[in-house]
């Protein structure tokens, strides 16, 4: 009871990306894509509380998940990336 959930779907738009979706995309954070949508979840949850996660926040944050394609290096730098750029847009008053 009052709570939110917000699905992979609930995040950005094939024509317009959320940062870490965007993120994902420029690092090449995935391979066949199984994992993807829980990866970016998990990281938007983490990044929307802080931005400024280190590595290992970031790979706690996605310790549930699984990524057969073994794409984890990736992943991470996109989170790095996603987190610099979400932290930016704050301080300068923008949003996701
Ligand atoms: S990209 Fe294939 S399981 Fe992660």
């Amino acid at each position: 009871v009052g709570r939110e959930i917000t699905t992979i779907e609930g995040l950005g738009s094939p024509e317009s990306l959320s940062a870490v979706q965007q993120a994902f995309w420029q690092e090449d954070a995935l391979q066949c894509g199984f994992c993807t949508a829980g990866l970016v979840v998990s990281t938007t949850a983490l990044l929307e509380g802080n931005p400024e996660a280190s590595e290992d926040e970031v790979r706690e944050a996605c310790a549930g998940h699984l990524c057969r394609c073994g794409t984890y290096h990736h992943v991470f730098d996109a989170a790095l990336r996603a987190g610099r750029e979400l932290g930016t847009a704050r301080r300068e008053g923008g949003g996701r």
